[in-house]
């Protein structure tokens, strides 16, 4: 199908790059592209990465010469890999369509290769099968590290020294965590970078696929009525909000190490307020925004003790249902203090926004599922209708709410008058709910950045000094908060999370959205 042409940005191409780079988008083209999913065997491949893979192909967006190879410990064969990927394949084209004869198309371009991740010598013998499918074409590899983070090292060396592209170009995905504080990141990045170019690695924060959190530079950017609006002048505050309703089922082991800070705040939330908070970028090329991105992150005023609220959630007990509390999970110690719910105060230390709250809100186990950036702007200057407001002023003031998911929307509540011969005053929504706009489903989020890395698009990606920045911000708090002890405040599975959240919003004059 015809794409738009992504022109790669970065530094100089290497003559082997620019052979391969963009040319497959081509029909006739002589390059190939396999993608290698290391970790194939795991829940985030199976879940997320081949059912986008298949999307991608679905809708014509893979180069025409592409093959998959699942990369794993687990042995497997070829048939039993394309058995359980079909299983999570769905149609999110048009479900009315039998997906049929493009999955069989696509799991026949699916392969497996059982290896270890330590070894070169497993990875020379990938090499081999992948070469079968390259024969006499420009050879682009993507890997995709869908593994835990102590083997990120190891297989960046093993897949750079006996698996990379000869002649064409070699990525690597590398999703999250990057490390849990500034020091073990910075130690990830140096390994990494012993093997791989800044340029070839990928950091996946997967919120920055999300259809509504690309359209935030689209919202500020090309409509006249809103930038003008976005500083300290008129803002009252902002916050950005991720809750679930669902626990850490079966992810305890990994999420006790780590938190709902690190979890979701350091990288989802603060990707988030990056892009909202930072200044006008040069162009949309991706190392403009994300020098922007940089630049609004190292403003950004150490975050105090006292502007943090951490909880964990308790057993709970409705209509005869027990839900389990975070310490009932197996995996997680009885006398664990990770928190599951965190709320943070947060400032940037510039003009635009000197003294505007950023207001965070993460948690897990709570009342419902929902992300959502929401904008308080101030009151109306000698507002002629004061009195029609009654005592309620505070809730009428202006509000742009972006609702990342479910059910993305982007709505402004402004203040109308009730239809009639009184003067009685009402609120409403100017409304752009997506499903009542646009039919046809939403991509997922792997679809875009998956695209978009085989496209050697990296303005999604996390560059290496973004993360230096985020972490920095959050590493002084969160050993703070860790060599204190600071118990979290135990709340209610499905409840709406400790009320220590609504003291600190109160603390800045702020009700949460
Ligand atoms: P899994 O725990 O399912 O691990 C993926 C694969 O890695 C496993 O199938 C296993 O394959 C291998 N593996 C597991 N444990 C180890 C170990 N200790 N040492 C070496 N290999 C191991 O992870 P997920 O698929 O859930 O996640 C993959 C990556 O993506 C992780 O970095 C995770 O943090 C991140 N992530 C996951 C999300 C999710 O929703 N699952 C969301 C966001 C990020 P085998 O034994 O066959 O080699
Ligand atoms: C992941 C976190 O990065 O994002 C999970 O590790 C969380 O804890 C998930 O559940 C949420 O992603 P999404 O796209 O389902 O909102």
């Amino acid at each position: 199908g015809s794409m738009p042409i992504t022109i790669p940005t970065g530094p100089p191409l290497t003559p082997a790059e620019e052979a391969g780079q963009g040319v497959f988008i081509n029909e006739g083209a002589e390059s190939t592209v396999t993608i290698t999913v290391v970790g194939a065997s795991g829940d985030l491949a199976k879940k997320k990465i081949f059912p986008a893979l298949f999307a991608l192909y679905y809708e014509g967006c893979l180069p025409k010469h592409f093959t998959i190879y699942g990369y794993a410990r687990s042995k497997m064969t070829d048939a039993e890999l394309r058995n359980i990927i079909s299983g999570k394949l769905t149609c999110r084209i048009d479900k009315s369509e039998n997906c049929g004869d493009k999955t069989e198309e696509f799991l026949q371009r699916c392969f497996y290769h059982s290896g270890q991740y330590k070894s070169e010598d497993d990875f020379r013998e990938l090499d081999k099968k992948l070469k079968e499918h390259e024969t006499g074409r420009v050879a682009n590899r993507l890997f995709y590290l869908s593994i835990p983070p102590n083997v990120f090292v190891d297989v960046a060396r093993c897949a750079s020294c006996s698996s990379s592209s000869a002649n064409g170009w070699t990525r690597v995905i590398v999703e999250k965590p990057f490390g849990r504080d500034s020091e073990s990141s910075a130690e990830l990045t140096k390994g990494l970078k012993q093997y791989l170019s800044e340029e070839q690695i990928y950091r996946i924060d997967h919120y920055l696929g999300k259809e509504l959190v690309e359209n935030l530079s689209v919202l500020r950017f090309s409509n006249l009525v809103f930038e003008p609006l976005w500083s300290r002048q008129y803002i009252r505050n902002v916050q950005l909000i991720f809750s679930e309703d669902f626990g850490t089922e079966g992810r305890g082991g990994y999420f006790d190490n780590y938190g709902i800070i690190r979890d979701i705040m350091q990288n989802h939330l603060l990707q988030i307020l990056a892009l909202f908070a930072m200044e006008t970028p040069v162009s949309l090329d991706g190392e403009d925004i994300r020098n922007e991105k940089v630049k609004v992150l190292r403003s950004m005023m150490p975050l105090q003790l006292e502007n943090i609220v951490i909880g964990q959630y308790k057993s709970h007990v409705k209509g005869g249902v027990t839900y389990p509390g975070y310490t009932d999970d197996k995996t997680v110690p009885k006398n664990s203090l990770t928190p599951t719910f965190a709320a943070a105060a947060l400032f940037i230390d510039n003009s635009r926004w000197d003294g505007v709250p950023f207001l965070m809100k993460a948690g897990k186990a709570l009342h419902n599922r929902r992300t959502e950036i929401r904008v308080q702007f101030r009151h109306v200057p000698g507002n002629l209708y004061k009195k029609k407001f009654g005592t309620d002023l505070d809730r009428a003031t202006n509000e742009l709410v972006i609702r990342v998911q479910p059910d993305e929307a982007i709505y402004l509540k402004i203040n109308n008058k009730i239809p009639g011969l009184g003067m009685r005053l009402d609120r409403s929504n100017l409304n752009l709910h997506y499903a009542a706009r646009y039919s046809g489903e939403i991509p997922d989020a792997y679809e875009r950045l998956l695209l978009d890395a085989i496209e050697g698009e990296r303005r999604l990606f996390i560059r290496s000094d973004e993360l230096d920045a985020a972490w920095s911000l959050f590493t002084p708090m969160l050993k703070e908060l860790e060599s204190k002890k600071v118990a979290p405040e135990l709340y209610p599975y499905g409840s709406r999370g400790p009320v220590g959240a609504h003291y600190l919003a109160a603390k800045y004059n702020v009700r949460w959205g």
